[in-house]
């Protein structure tokens, strides 16, 4: 597995805190430079929160964490509290966090590690666009910096906030839009992909035998926050949206992508956030993303295990 630079862009929420404590595993081999945060799943102060907690559970404090965007571009915040309950990592008790907040602002964070990089750094973009959109809009020369970002977002088929749109995209459809249309070199795991990744007791048991701290809160955080997808969709266990990002950051080769011309809906009241694909390109766009179309599922978990696993030692 290749070492790399990464900025991990996120809204913990269960899910991303598991997608961090995958990037920050001392097995990953990823040199996580920052760790940006936005509103989402919750509100900003406690998705910034939560991602310190996780750092500090991870005994990964160097990375740092800077505080983003309070709401979406033009739209008011829809936080996903009904889902996440009201902490964003509910089922788990975990301390304020110690380590200090990092300046400057995540955007301005953004611009200068990238613009100063020698264009190495990839992107894992696990929330809401909004830091990403604003960046772009701010210095729109960072899109030929960014070597790869692979964003959780859009679904093809069922959306899981309205019947058409994923909730990231939903939240703020016009940074999601800003973002798929600025010649950045894209993979987009949608839901499509991650309603395959559910959490079962099964798939969760080599993790629970290894009763460390930070197994503890993985298989803690799933038990809470599958209660609410297995209630809504009758999943039998929780789906790892955000993990997702980070497996195929270390390991491709578990997923296969298409590369097709995909763009959202900024408009209608009903499909508002609904990430349409022209296959065929009878829209005449060119495709502007590379779409994963399908997953290693077993191997998702191994990977997942391996990279809890390495806490331990
Ligand atoms: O729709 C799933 C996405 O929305 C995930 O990133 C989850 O954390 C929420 O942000
Ligand atoms: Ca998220």
């Amino acid at each position: 597995m290749m070492a790399q630079k990464l900025i991990i862009d996120c809204d913990p929420g269960t899910d991303d805190a598991i997608a961090l404590l995958m990037a920050l595993a001392p097995f990953t081999q990823v040199q996580v430079l920052g760790i940006t945060t936005v509103a989402g799943n919750v509100s900003l102060d406690l998705t910034t929160a939560n991602a310190r907690r996780i750092c500090e559970l991870a005994g990964q404090t160097q990375a740092g964490v800077y505080a983003g965007c309070p709401r979406p571009l033009l739209r008011p915040l829809i936080t996903a509290e009904t889902v996440h309950g009201k902490t964003g990592l509910d089922g788990v008790t975990l301390p304020y966090p110690q380590m200090p907040l990092q300046s400057p602002h995540a955007v301005p964070f953004l611009i200068d590690t990238l613009m100063q990089s020698a264009g190495d750094i990839r992107i894992a973009a696990l929330a809401p666009l909004t830091n990403l959109a604003v960046a772009l809009i701010q210095q729109p020369a960072i899109a030929q910096k960014i070597s790869q970002l692979v964003i959780m977002g859009g679904a093809i088929t069922q959306g899981n906030i309205t019947p058409s749109a994923e909730f990231n995209f939903y939240v703020d459809p016009h940074a999601a839009h800003v973002v798929l249309h600025a010649g950045i070199p894209i993979t987009l795991v949608t839901l499509d992909i991650t309603h395959q990744a559910i959490a079962t007791p099964e798939r969760l048991a080599p993790i629970r035998q290894q009763n460390t701290a930070v197994s503890q809160v993985v298989i803690d955080l799933l038990t809470h926050y599958s209660r609410h997808d297995m209630a809504i969709y009758g999943f039998a266990g929780a789906p790892l949206h955000d993990p997702c990002v980070i497996a195929y950051l270390m390991e491709p080769s578990l997923f296969t992508t298409q590369p097709v011309a995909v763009t959202v809906e900024t408009t209608s009241e009903l499909t508002l956030g609904r990430s349409v694909v022209d296959r065929w390109q009878v829209m005449g766009a060119a495709p502007n993303l590379n779409l994963v179309e399908t997953i290693d599922v077993e191997g998702f978990y191994h990977l997942l295990t391996r990279a809890i696993a390495s806490y331990a030692s």
